[in-house]
């Protein structure tokens, strides 16, 4: 596996790809990896040549700098956990390959941006399409990987690339969630919950399985307060929303339709703040 820190390197192994024709699959992540990232990198190594997988923590996407400082960073246990997912190329820059000067650019997302989670993390996905747009534009690769626990990012990312990115030609491949086995979503953010809480978390994913089976019984604004007080029954949990929203759109729906329609949540696990989501 090759580890490289600098966008000048990284071209020169690109290049050797590119010559022999032979395809890239990406993966970016902010480290912390989980078997939610390895998913990500065996289907990207099932379908390309070649793997890249970024590790960069983006100060960008983080509205709150507590939240940066306490984000997981373990740089030797993901290189081990690359290695043994048959990683090819591991880059790894620091905040000035990224950003040489200050990206001070403002992307429209037809609204997509203003739901969920953007109420709650004002400028988190501006900040997301930064880092994502310049990744791109530095790995240019055929494919890339983004799971589905980060639902309204997936449609964030589609609509960039769609919009912004077109002329890079790269392929939006979305994976399923990896869970835990009691159902707990993998998310980075997990390695913050103590065992008391990592116990409660699992409520989360158990009520949305729950309500994601039952849907047709209740009314819409029942659902929600069903989902709502039973997460927040658990002393460690309290929702922040929940909402149920069209695939496509995100805008909240009046009418669930199966394989349309899925209901996404954000709770606070502690100081820990866990999002999940199911579709109907
Ligand atoms: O999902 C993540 O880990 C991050 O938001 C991403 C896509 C790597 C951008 O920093």
């Amino acid at each position: 596996m090759i580890i490289t820190r600098t966008k000048k390197e990284l071209h020169r192994y690109l290049k050797l790809i590119r010559d022999a024709e032979k395809s890239v699959g990406f993966v970016p992540t902010m480290g912390a990896l989980h078997e939610g990232h390895l998913s990500l990198i065996r289907c990207s190594n099932n379908e390309n040549n070649f793997t890249v997988v970024s590790i960069f923590v983006n100060p960008l996407q983080f509205n709150n700098p507590e939240d940066l400082e306490k984000y997981p960073r373990n740089e030797e246990r993901d290189l081990d956990i690359l290695l043994s997912a048959f990683c090819d190329i591991v880059f790894i820059p620091d905040i000035r390959e990224i950003y040489p000067e200050k990206d001070e650019r403002v992307f429209d997302f037809d609204g997509l941006d203003k739901v969920m989670e953007g109420k709650y993390r004002e400028g988190h996905f501006n900040g997301v399409a930064q880092v994502v747009s310049k990744l791109f534009e530095i790995v240019k690769p055929d494919k890339a990987y983004f799971g589905r626990k980060d639902f309204q990012q997936v449609a964030i990312i589609k609509f960039l690339n769609k919009n912004y990115l077109s002329h890079l030609n790269i392929d939006i491949v979305t994976c399923d969630t990896i869970r835990e086995a009691d159902g707990l979503a993998m998310s980075s953010r997990n390695e913050l919950l103590d065992s008391v809480q990592r116990k409660s978390a699992s409520l989360i994913s158990k009520t949305l399985k729950k309500y994601t089976k039952i849907y047709e019984s209740i009314s819409k604004r029942e659902l929600i307060d069903k989902i709502t007080r039973e997460i927040n029954k658990d002393k460690n949990l309290k929702v922040e929303y929940v909402d149920i929203v069209d695939d496509e759109t995100l805008r909240t729906v009046d009418k669930i339709k199966p394989g349309k329609t899925t209901v996404c949540v954000a709770v606070y696990c502690g100081k820990v703040r866990l999002i999940d989501n199911m579709p109907f």
